[in-house]
């Protein structure tokens, strides 16, 4: 077997910094990550080993895994989230900010040690495929097996990416990541180490991540939140791109033309299963196609277009509600080789999550280890439970997903979760309008990030925790990526989740979501009409394709409805974010919201 101490590298700064924070962290070995299925295999045969993997029945879930984590680290900590820029201003109201030199001080106490008695892992991961001009590189320094084992799942890792960093010296994001559980000589290891004391710390200027106490999800897959959407949105604004939290997929009608939208909704709202989505009854000899899940990089091309990558290799995503009826594709797509965190486990050695059948087993250990009956009043999977899957295995993957040059954007869908106010579906009058509509959108908080659950917040382009600047610059960043396009992509927004008085969901959603997705390719083409109102265009009941469904047009009018009492309140809460921002916001933001108004 390969000696692991030895670089795979020789880039002499890379061998450097590990060395450096080798000293800093005292891991007891140091391991460079080649990326093989072998030493993946040998990984989680030591997480099963130590405890923190469960092997699932080989027959049922060939090649998956089961983990629980500990209770106090379970979803993304945005209290604890910082962006360290030099000024405080320049990360904006809406950013934790902390002085870098001080933030800086204070990781260097925090990851002294830390490692001690653990391995370190030097994992290389390229951000897009590997060699594509839109691809970046990050090196993450961790002492924990499940995060390498996660991230040769959701990002390209290893050997190749090496051979890229030796290649011609590109630039590399350092990111050091520690649990922050040193072991004492004979301690004994807990299945999920990880601290109390959670710091998730972004310098922007030097382009670095340092992440402390967690080993969960965005906290700790680095490639994902921290570089992929809060460095990459730093670098996007300097070099005039976009990271975006998008969802990416290709619309072909029964003639084979192809639309690719990239949809922006927030954490736990549904990108997954729009991403994955199957035509109902009614749209025979339509497809829709996969080609990421949850980041968006897009760039414009020579011809004066937007043309977007999926930086990630996989989907992390949320287990519970997911199901053969609401997105058979992903559970084929997690039917093998996939890790699950935080789900039930069911006694014939399966996973089991809310949602996942009609009838819940008889009996089960939920996400902690407890006996679970459907009788206990708690939920048996977490509610942020999720799976970690290779995309490369999702039905619907686009044959186009890992093209290095992207696919074309044709249009941008905004969306959150709301109960009231906003329609099914409308579109904005152009670029700026469209950019307020992003810039104000509302939804419902989710067991995505640690926190309450169900309250409206702002939560701009679903960015709220992931830009890593002003989200006033972001704005006018936004304002400014339309000049110089030959061809602007078209703006819409989207609501699946409005209620009826008796506080049932008025649109069937899913599949059924496909007659939105319908008649927005339609407008981007210029084959259907629309009715004009004061917030944007909306689909009259005949612009809709309703083959297949018996909808009311009754209950079409009630989730169409704009009620103007509502946007008077709406537009009040607009501003609420403004105040916080005005320093910052860009003219156009503020004469739409004049016109805005004006037009109520
Ligand atoms: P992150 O991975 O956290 O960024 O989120 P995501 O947007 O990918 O979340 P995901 O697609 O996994 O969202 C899942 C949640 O959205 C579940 O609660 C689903 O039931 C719900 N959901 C998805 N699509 C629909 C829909 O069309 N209608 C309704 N009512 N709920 C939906
Ligand atoms: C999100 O919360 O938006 C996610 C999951 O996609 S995590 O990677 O944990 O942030
Ligand atoms: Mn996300």
């Amino acid at each position: 077997m390969r000696n692991h101490a030895v670089p795979l590298s020789n880039n002499t700064s890379l061998i450097k910094w590990v060395d450096k924070m080798a000293k800093l962290t005292q891991p007891a070995k140091i391991h460079w990550v080649d990326g093989s299925q072998e030493e993946y295999d040998m990984l989680c045969q030591q997480l099963v080993d130590g405890g923190t993997f469960t092997r699932l029945n080989q027959e049922l879930w060939p090649g998956c895994y089961y983990a629980k984590s500990d209770a106090n680290d379970v979803a993304r900590v945005e209290d604890r989230t910082f962006i360290c820029s030099l000024s405080k201003d320049n990360a904006g109201p809406t950013n934790n900010w902390e002085n870098p030199f001080e933030m800086r001080r204070k990781l260097k106490g925090l990851f002294s040690g830390s490692m001690a008695g653990r391995t370190m892992y030097v994992l290389p991961y390229s951000m897009g495929p590997i060699g594509s001009p839109m691809s970046q590189i990050g090196v993450q320094l961790t002492d924990s097996a499940y995060v390498v084992v996660n991230m040769r799942i959701m990002a390209r890792i290893g050997l190749p990416v090496f051979q890229e960093i030796d290649k011609d010296y590109k630039r590399v994001v350092p990111c050091l990541h520690s649990v922050g559980m040193p072991l004492a000589p004979g301690q004994a290891d807990v299945p999920w180490p990880c601290n109390k004391e959670k710091y998730i710390v972004h310098f922007p200027e030097t382009r670095e991540i340092w992440s402390y106490g967690s080993g969960y999800g965005g906290n700790a897959l680095l490639g994902k939140k921290c570089f992929a959407l809060r460095i990459a949105s730093n670098i996007a604004r300097d070099e005039g791109w976009m990271a975006e939290h998008m969802l990416i997929l290709g619309i072909e009608d029964p003639q084979g033309e192809k639309t690719y939208i990239a949809a922006a909704f927030p954490s736990a709202c549904g990108k997954t299963n729009l991403a994955m989505l199957i035509p109902p009854a009614g749209f025979e000899g339509w497809k829709v196609w996969t080609v990421g899940d949850d980041i968006a990089w897009i760039k414009p091309d020579e011809k004066g277009r937007l043309r977007a990558i999926n930086p990630e290799a996989g989907f992390f995503g949320v287990a519970p509600g997911t199901s053969a009826k609401t997105n058979p594709n992903a559970m084929k797509t997690l039917a093998s080789n996939t890790i699950f965190t935080n789900t039930a486990l069911t006694p014939e050695g399966g996973v089991w999550w809310e949602g996942m059948t009609d009838t819940p087993p008889a009996e089960c250990l939920d996400w902690q280890g407890n006996q679970w009956t459907p009788e206990s009043k708690t939920k048996a999977a977490h509610p942020n439970a999720r799976f970690t899957a290779p995309a490369s295995q999702c039905p619907s993957i686009d044959p186009a997903w890992e093209d290095p040059n992207g696919v074309p954007i044709s249009a941008f869908v905004f969306g959150g979760r709301r109960a009231d106010t906003m329609p099914l579906v409308y579109q904005s009058f152009n670029w700026s309008s469209g950019v307020y509509i992003g810039a104000t959108m509302g939804s419902e908080t989710t067991a995505a990030a640690a926190g309450a659950v169900g309250k409206v917040r702002r939560d701009p382009m679903a960015m709220l925790p992931f830009c890593g600047y002003h989200m006033g610059d972001y704005f006018r960043h936004w304002i400014k990526m339309q000049k110089g396009l030959e061809e602007t992509p078209k703006l819409f927004h989207v609501n699946w989740f409005r209620k009826d008085e008796q506080g049932q969901f008025l649109w069937p959603g899913f599949s059924q979501n496909m007659r939105v997705l319908k008649w927005i390719v339609d407008r981007v083409r210029g084959r259907a009409l629309g009715q004009e109102t004061p917030i944007g265009w909306v689909p009259r009941h005949d612009d809709i394709t309703w083959d297949g469904i018996d909808f009311p047009a009754t209950d079409f009018e009630k989730l169409q409805k704009i009620d103007r009492k509502a946007w008077r309140a709406e537009v009040i809460q607009h501003e609420e974010l403004f105040i916080d921002l005005h320093d910052h916001i860009p003219s156009e933001i503020i004469y739409e919201r004049e016109l805005l108004i004006c037009r109520l």
